[in-house]
């Protein structure tokens, strides 16, 4: 190839440092430095320090209690949806696959998502019923990991959920095929208009296919952005019998 832009199939003719950003030198680690300093002392020492030391950021010795605080942070900064993550899977061949859900419930027993069981992901965890989640927060530079096993949850407690939705979002669970090939959008607003109609005057019921799926974690990662990549990582592994180790890890 004598193009770069052939190797990576760029169509617009500029190089990839145009979108790819360069990796920071210690002029910017500098300016961020500076300009965080700025931020802090406009905003009386209030405001989120992201770009140089966060300070103490384990804070709870429970790794879901410290994921719930970091959670809570990410919910005053992030632009929208801080509660969505990539939720990793595998086919029966071991293909690995990632996609994003939406975090609806965390606590002890571990971390909640609804979808469809008969789309991509719900079939290749009833295969293979493992995943991974990862959590990034661009606007307070954090990620977290979680590994663990899955389970539906109960018929129950997924109805709850459902019956809380809005009206738009249950014909939506109802209609669509998730994941299956759609000919065209019309013949899914026509679905949607259809069993409104079936539905006039009555509660959506959930469909079975459409449920809760239960991650109960066996590893959590808590990481933090330090300047020159030089990031604090706090891995958690659940020991048998109860309770939970941890371990810092090199950047
Ligand atoms: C921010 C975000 C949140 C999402 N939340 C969900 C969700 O909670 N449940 C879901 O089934 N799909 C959700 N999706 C859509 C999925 O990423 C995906 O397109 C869909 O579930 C089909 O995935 P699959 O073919 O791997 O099963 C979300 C997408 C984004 C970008």
């Amino acid at each position: 190839m004598d193009n770069e832009n052939e190797q990576t199939g760029g169509q617009s003719g500029s190089k990839d440092e145009a979108i790819i950003p360069a990796t920071p030198s210690d002029d910017d680690y500098a300016r961020e430095a500076d300009a965080q300093s700025d931020i802090e002392a406009s905003d009386g020492g209030e405001a989120f320090a992201v770009d140089d030391d966060q300070g103490e950021v384990f804070t709870e010795k429970d790794p879901i209690d410290l994921f719930r605080s970091w959670l809570a942070l990410a919910g005053k900064h992030e632009v929208n949806d801080p509660n969505a993550m990539a939720l990793a899977t595998v086919d029966r061949s071991g293909m690995p696959n990632v996609r994003m859900v939406l975090l609806k419930d965390v606590g002890a027993r571990g971390f909640t998502f609804y979808s469809n069981a008969e789309s991509v992901k719900g079939l290749e965890l009833e295969g293979t019923p493992k995943a991974a989640l990862c959590f990034h927060w661009k606007s307070i530079r954090r990620q977290v990991r979680v590994r663990g096993t899955v389970e539906a949850l109960s018929a129950e407690e997924s109805d709850e959920y459902f019956a809380s939705r809005s009206r738009g979002s249950q014909l939506g669970a109802i209609a669509s095929f998730q994941s299956r090939v759609l000919d065209e959008r019309e013949t899914l607003e026509r679905r949607i208009e259809d069993y409104d109609a079936i539905y006039k005057d009555r509660d959506i019921p959930r469909p079975d296919n459409w449920h809760g799926f239960l991650i109960q974690p066996t590893e959590i990662e808590f990481w933090v952005n330090r300047p020159y990549r030089l990031h604090d990582r706090k891995q958690f592994t659940l020991v048998k019998g109860g309770g939970w180790k941890n371990v810092n890890l090199y950047p």
